[in-house]
């Protein structure tokens, strides 16, 4: 080989050794991936596997959901062939977690609970402290046995639901006592938190909780949805004062009663809820209490996002659409329908709501983002990217530079975490009056590394010349 090439190639090892270092997004936020696992099941090309997964664009995902069985107290998989590998089954959570292999940054949770699974077993077990003594030890060794980092506790309400008002204070005793044996193995412990305030006044001693728990996940959507007969959006970033439902009285509320900024993650959703109405397909229409279906998602009154992006993106479908710039929402609208004579809408989050909301819980200084589902981002990347996204930002106008398109809803995440603490840093910038002394300029990014870029350089020049010395010999 001549020195040159050996040069090269030493040099491409070393670079590539440096790069591979971070396997994970550029900046220090959590981005918490939910992702719904049953929607290995949608129709082509909707349907998701855990290998559509990117989980460089994730720092913690969580495999949602498994199940409680009560008469064991004990978590159970709610699909087994999917889940497991015993009897040729496709071993979903083993896949899951061997992507931390590959992508070290990525911490992996099961979460127990969802909406189907209702709330009462989940009384019924905390109120017991010996069942919930058996529930602790047996799930520490199911999410050991497989290879987690953790439980997502999705119980769906403490107190709702046929629920009793000791819920409470009992789940503060289950999130205590799991806390108590998560750390001899250094588990995560984090939870799915309602939104709505009469949720949270009843069913969270927010500042017990908080104690216990590692995040707080807070579900900040379906405020608005086809069962309040009329359009509504989904998750208003801002309402006006008196109104509580908005992302906004949320955070400022849980706040207020004492979680602290680090501990909570803002949920986002990667869908929207539609409608059907006879008028003209604007905000507060009467509209029928259904909604309709998207061809993936099959479900009355849910859209996903990139079940949206497809219609918006077909220049022949006749769907239009309007930004909301109080909300931070999007209002997508049908031509009317010659048979049924009406309109269809929905309202969602575009990628400029997302980016709006990054920016929001980067203000806030909260732990970070996390997401409602990755599966109904566009994951194949189908549709036009939005051009208005950083409209918002004061030191952006134009997106950066992507390499791939898909995933526009996780990658805006990403991109608008790392913006918004650049534009949060320029507005703490205090002008030096000596004007020798230098301003800051630059990225968050790029000052963070700094300091080992320089080593590396230096490593890397220390390395050229020890390798020219010994060829010269
Ligand atoms: C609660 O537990 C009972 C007894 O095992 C079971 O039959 C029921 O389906 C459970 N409820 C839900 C919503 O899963
Ligand atoms: C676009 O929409 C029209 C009208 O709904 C439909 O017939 C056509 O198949 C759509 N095109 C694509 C590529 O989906």
């Amino acid at each position: 080989m001549t020195l040159p090439l050996q040069l090269s190639l030493l040099l491409g090892i070393f670079l590539l050794a440096s790069v591979a270092a971070r396997t994970g997004p550029a900046h220090d936020k959590v981005v918490v991936c939910y992702i719904s696992t049953w929607a290995v099941y949608r129709p082509k090309p909707g349907d998701y596997s855990i290998e559509h997964f990117d989980p460089s664009l994730c720092t913690h995902a969580i495999y949602a959901f498994a199940g409680l069985d009560i008469v064991h107290s004990a978590i159970k998989s709610l699909d087994p062939w999917q889940d497991l590998k015993e009897e040729y089954g496709k071993g979903g959570y083993e896949r899951l977690t061997a992507l931390k292999n590959t992508h070290p940054h990525l911490k992996v949770s099961l979460a127990i609970g969802g909406w189907n699974e209702g709330s009462k077993n989940y009384s019924t077990l905390v109120a017991n402290p010996l069942q919930r003594g058996q529930f602790v030890k047996q799930v520490t060794s199911f999410v050991r046995k497989y290879n987690f980092d953790g439980l997502d506790l999705d119980w769906e309400y403490p107190t709702q639901r046929g629920g009793s008002p000791r819920d409470r204070e009992n789940f503060v005793a289950l999130t205590k006592e799991l806390r108590e044996e998560f750390d001899n193995y250094g588990l995560l412990l984090t939870s799915a938190i309602g939104a709505a305030k009469n949720v949270i006044d009843q069913a969270y001693d927010v500042r017990q909780i908080s104690r216990y728990l590692d995040f707080l996940h807070i579900m900040c959507y379906d405020y608005h949805g086809s069962w309040d007969h009329k359009v509504g959006y989904n998750a208003p970033l801002m309402a006006p004062a008196v109104d509580p439902l908005s992302v906004q009285f949320t955070i400022d509320y849980l706040l207020k009663q004492g979680a602290p900024p680090s501990k909570l993650v803002l949920g986002l959703p990667f869908y929207g809820r539609s409608f059907k109405t006879a008028l003209q397909g604007v905000l507060d229409d009467a509209s029928d209490g259904a909604g309709f279906q998207g061809p993936y998602t099959r479900e009355d009154g849910f859209l996903g996002y990139n079940e949206i992006c497809i219609s918006l993106s077909n220049k022949t479908s006749g769907w239009t659409k309007e930004w909301d710039a109080q909300t931070s929402q999007m209002l997508a609208c049908s031509e009317r329908s010659v048979f049924t004579q009406e309109v269809k809408v929905v309202t969602f989050d575009s990628s400029r709501s997302i980016a709006n909301k990054v920016k929001f819980a980067m203000r806030k200084r909260l732990a970070g983002v996390m997401v409602w589902s990755v599966d109904t981002d566009d994951f194949l990347g189908e549709c036009e990217l939005d051009e208005d996204t950083f409209a918002d930002f004061r030191l952006v106008k134009t997106a950066p530079r992507r390499l791939n398109n898909n995933y526009p809803l996780l990658r805006t995440i990403n991109e608008a975490t790392t913006l918004a603490l650049e534009e949060i840093a320029a507005d703490e910038i205090v002008v030096p009056d000596d004007s020798e002394n230098e301003i800051p300029h630059g990225s968050i990014a790029d000052r963070k590394n700094a300091a080992p870029a320089v080593v590396s350089f230096s490593l890397t020049c220390t390395f050229v010349y020890v390798l020219l010395q010994s060829l010269a010999h």
